[in-house]
C-alpha cells in the first residue's frame, strides 16, 4: 500500500499597517511558514514608527496606578536584546540597540522633589535604580546645566535606532517570503457568519485565513462605529526636534531626561529631543509652541545646545487608549485579530506583540 502525504495548506495571512507593530508579527509568521501580506497605505513605516525616539525605557517611565503595564513592558524588554540579535542577522543591518543607560536629572528644587517621589515609588517597586547627587551626574554627563541638583540612574533603560529597527523588519520580512504592498489603502474587511474572510482594497475585494489589524492611531477609522467590541483607540500627537552634534565628540552618551524632557543622543551625532504630548486629533503641524517648550527644557538641562544645527523637525501621531494599555488578539469576529493602542511604548512592546499574535495566529 501507498500513502500519500497530503502537504499542509499554508494559512494565508493579511496583515494590515506597515508599521513596527504589523512588519514585526508579520516576520515571526513568515518564520513560522505562515504566507504573509502586509498592506500599507502609504510607504512602510511613515507613522508613530518614523516618529518614535526609540527608548526602551520601562523603568524610568513606570506611571503609578500601571503596575500592570509595567509588568507587560518589563517582559518586553527581557526579550529586547535577543530579539535585536535575531534582526540584525536576518537583515544584515544593525539596529543600534545602546546599553548605556538612562539618566532622569533635577534642575530645580522643583524638579529634586519631584524626581525624589519618583525614585521612592520605583525602589518600592524594587525596581533597580541608583540615586545620584549633582556630583555624580555631571561625572556621568559632563555638559549637564551647572544648576543640576540630583538624578536617577537606570542601567536597564536601554535605546534603539526605530527608524533603523523598521528598515531591519521590512529587510527581514521580504528576505522570509513576505509580500509587502505599499500605497494600498485597506477600506473594509469582510466577513461570512461572522468569520473574517478577507480585505476589500480600493481594487476589489482580497481572500485571507487571517487578518490582522496594525493600524495604530487610524484603527477607528478603518474598524467604523459598528465594529462588534469598542476599541478606543486615539491619536496623541508628539512634537519632537533634532540637533546635529558631532559623533566623534556627543554632548551627552545616555539617554538624558528631566521631568519635562527627553533626549536620546544617536550614534552618528544626532540628539533626539522630544516630545510634546497634545491632543489634537489627526493634526500634526509643528507648532512655535511646541518647539519652544522643548527648546527651552532641553536648553535647561544641556545649556551647551545653543551651538548646534537644528536638522530635523516632526510630529507623530501616538495610538493611545483609555489606560495606556495595547489592545492585543482575538475579537467577536473569528480570525480577526488587533494589535493596536500602543500608545508610548510601541517600540518597547515590539518583540512580545510579535510573540503573542504570532502565538494566538499558530494555535
Ligand atoms: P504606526 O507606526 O503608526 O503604523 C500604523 C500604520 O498603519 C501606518 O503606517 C499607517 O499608514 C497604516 N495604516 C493605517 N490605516 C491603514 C489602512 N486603512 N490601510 C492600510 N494601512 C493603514 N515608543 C517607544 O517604545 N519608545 C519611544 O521612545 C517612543 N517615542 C515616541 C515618540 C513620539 C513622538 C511618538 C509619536 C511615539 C513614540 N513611541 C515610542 C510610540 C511608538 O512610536 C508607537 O507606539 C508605535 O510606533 C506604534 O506602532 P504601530 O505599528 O502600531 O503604528
Ligand atoms: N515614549 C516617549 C513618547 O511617547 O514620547
Amino acid at each position: 500500500m501507498k500513502i500519500i502525504t497530503i502537504p499542509k495548506i499554508k494559512k494565508h495571512c493579511a496583515v494590515i499597517g506597515g508599521g513596527v507593530i504589523g512588519l514585526s508579527i508579520a516576520w515571526r509568521l513568515l518564520q513560522a511558514n505562515v504566507n504573509v501580506t502586509i498592506f500599507e497605505r502609504n510607504t512602510l513605516a511613515r507613522g508613530a514608527t518614523h516618529a518614535a525616539a526609540g527608548m526602551l525605557a520601562p523603568q524610568i517611565e513606570a506611571e503609578p496606578s500601571e503596575e500592570i503595564l509595567l509588568n507587560f513592558l518589563l517582559q518586553s524588554k527581557a526579550l529586547w536584546q535577543d530579539f535585536a540579535g535575531e534582526l540584525e542577522a536576518a537583515s544584515g543591518m544593525s539596529v543600534d540597540y545602546r546599553t548605556e543607560g538612562t539618566l532622569e536629572v533635577a534642575m530645580d528644587g522643583d524638579q529634586l522633589r519631584h524626581i525624589r517621589d519618583r525614585y521612592t515609588y520605583l525602589d518600592s517597586l524594587g525596581l533597580q535604580m541608583i540615586w545620584l547627587s549633582a556630583a555624580e551626574c555631571r561625572e556621568r554627563e559632563p555638559y549637564l546645566g551647572r544648576s543640576v541638583q540630583g538624578g536617577i540612574y537606570s542601567a536597564d533603560d536601554h535605546q534603539v535606532d526605530n527608524r533603523k529597527l523598521a528598515k531591519a523588519l521590512e529587510i527581514a520580512v521580504r528576505n522570509a517570503g513576505g509580500i509587502i504592498r505599499e500605497h494600498t489603502n485597506i477600506l473594509n474587511f469582510t466577513q461570512k457568519n461572522s468569520t473574517v474572510t478577507g480585505v476589500e482594497t480600493t481594487a476589489g475585494i482580497e481572500n485571507f485565513d487571517t487578518v490582522i489589524v496594525t493600524t495604530g492611531a487610524w484603527t477607528k477609522q478603518l474598524l467604523g462605529q459598528n465594529f462588534p467590541m469598542p476599541v478606543p483607540v486615539r491619536p496623541v500627537k508628539g512634537q519632537m526636534l533634532c540637533v546635529q552634534m558631532d559623533a566623534a565628540h556627543p554632548l551627552i552618551r545616555h539617554v538624558v531626561r528631566s521631568p519635562e524632557i527627553y533626549m536620546v543622543p544617536r550614534l552618528d551625532g544626532r540628539l533626539l529631543i522630544g516630545a510634546t504630548l497634545e491632543e489634537k486629533g489627526f493634526n500634526t503641524q509643528i507648532t512655535f509652541g511646541g518647539m519652544r517648550q522643548l527648546i527651552e527644557a532641553a536648553w535647561a538641562v544641556l545649556p551647551a545646545l545653543d551651538e548646534y544645527p537644528i536638522v530635523e523637525t516632526w510630529a507623530g501621531l501616538r495610538p493611545g487608549t483609555l489606560d495606556d494599555a495595547p489592545i492585543l488578539g482575538k475579537t467577536p469576529i473569528e480570525n480577526l485579530l488587533l494589535a493596536v493602542g500602543h500608545y508610548r511604548h510601541g517600540i518597547l512592546l515590539t518583540p512580545l506583540t510579535a510573540k503573542i499574535l504570532s502565538e494566538i495566529v499558530l494555535q
